[in-house]
């Protein structure tokens, strides 16, 4: 049974967000909904889920002391990572030690913290289809990799990175030291280690969203959300929709593979299956045929779609997943999201064209307020519903043109 308590008395359900950027922020909002005392954690100052949360602390979540300290300070009950690139041995630790429960689990996050756990569990343990694949530590090792059996083309990625940072892909010799050393300058630590994979030349990939929640029989079940579509370039995602037409075989192993994925993260440092909350599933889709790509502990940027297309988002599915509380992940109607990028490099930029925005039928947004914009840095993204998919992907990306960001 859950009870929830009020916010800043002593009784209050506290929830901390290791990562407070724009999918975090919707997680917060969900949370203070219900009247959960929130702490936003981000490395930054001002970051987005800061600015709806009860309380915002900046510390580097990689380093194992700082993010003690935080979290033997707040007592939060839960511990909600949002982000890759934190010190998850460490919540391991806290998390063995009774200190506090981590979503879905402190084991999960640890998997998932690179792509080397997680896709050693995929292919190896769980025995999942994955493109082939081969991790290296120097450029030698990469080109031995591809004679020896990867080929080309393939994709080369560091080992810790996330959002097509440091990813390049190989179409013969010639581009292999070109992504070695790309991999190198765009890691997330400089661990010097990649991983290649044989390129797979899917029709389409999708994100399943999947969610394990409390039923009303007390026990743990698994539920899906309509798959969503979704197009990136240079490894970022820059529109998605839902749902994604698929043929009724491939949709069946999609969720057979993100039951045997999600099934196994959910399992705690003691084998008990006690993880909750939504994942990200990523699979390519090729015919009949599916190969499982990443998975995400949290909700995933493909799923800012479901804002305008589910009864409850991906971010409500997680709140009131990892509360204990029952989920509904039918879908609304058919929509699309796309990306508003920062387009300059300036601290303090303004957005005009929302008003012409907001005219194109059926349409909403999200302007993230992350307080420093980049040429390439999300900074916000246009929902559109429609009766089918094909109108809101239109209404989408012309909302998200018409949103031009500017230095002031
Ligand atoms: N082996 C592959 N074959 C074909 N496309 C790939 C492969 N790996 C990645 N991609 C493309 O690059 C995108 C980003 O790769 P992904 O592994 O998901 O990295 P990230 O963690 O940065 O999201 C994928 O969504 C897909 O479009
Ligand atoms: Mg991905």
């Amino acid at each position: 049974m859950t009870t929830l308590g009020t916010p800043l008395s002593p009784h209050a359900t506290k929830v901390m967000l290791l990562g407070s950027g724009e999918l975090g922020k919707e997680v917060l909002i969900a949370l203070q909904r219900l009247g959960v005392e929130t702490i936003a954690v981000d490395r930054y100052d001002n970051a987005p889920g800061q600015q709806v949360a009860h309380h915002a602390r900046t510390i580097t979540m990689s380093d194992p002391a700082q993010l003690k300290a935080l979290i033997e300070a707040e007592r939060p009950h839960l511990v909600v990572p949002e982000i890759e690139a934190i010190a998850t041995p460490m919540l391991e630790e806290l998390e063995a030690a009774g200190t506090v429960r981590v979503i879905p689990t402190a084991r999960a996050a640890r998997l998932t913290m690179d792509r080397e756990g997680i896709r050693v569990l995929a292919a190896e343990t769980l025995g999942l289809p994955t493109s082939p694949y081969k991790f290296c530590n120097s450029l030698e090792e990469l080109q031995a990799a591809i004679d020896a059996g990867i080929g080309y083309p393939c994709i080369v990625k560091p080992v810790m990175s996330s959002s097509g940072k440091g990813q390049s892909k190989i179409d013969g010799p010639a581009d292999v030291k070109k992504a070695w050393d790309y991999a190198m300058a765009g890691g997330r630590v400089s661990r010097g280690r990649v991983i290649v994979e044989g390129f797979i030349d899917f029709d389409y990939e999708i994100t399943q969203l999947t969610v394990r929640s409390v039923g009303a029989d007390g026990q743990i079940a698994t539920s899906f959300c309509d798959p969503i579509g979704h197009v990136q370039i240079s490894g970022d995602y820059v529109e998605s929709w839902q749902p994604h037409p698929m043929h009724p075989a491939a949709l069946e192993k999609s969720r057979q593979i993100a039951k045997a994925v999600t099934d196994n993260l959910g399992q705690g440092f003691d084998g008990k299956p006690s993880g909750l909350g939504l994942f990200g599933v990523e699979l390519f889709v090729k015919g009949q045929d599916v190969w499982f790509s990443e998975v995400s502990p949290r909700p995933h940027d493909t799923g800012l779609v479901t804002l305008c297309t589910q009864h409850q988002s991906e971010f409500e599915l997680h709140a009131r997943a990892i509360l204990g509380l029952p989920v509904d992940t039918r879908l609304r109607n058919p929509g699309a999201s796309a990306v508003i990028y920062g387009g300059v490099d300036a601290v303090g930029i303004v957005f005009d064209g929302v008003e012409e925005a907001l005219r194109v039928p059926d349409t909403d947004l999200r302007l993230f307020g992350k307080p420093e914009s980049f040429t390439k840095r999300r900074m916000g993204v246009a929902l559109a519903r429609a009766a089918d998919v094909e109108t809101a992907r239109g209404n989408a990306k012309l909302a998200a043109c018409k949103v031009k960001p500017r230095k002031v």
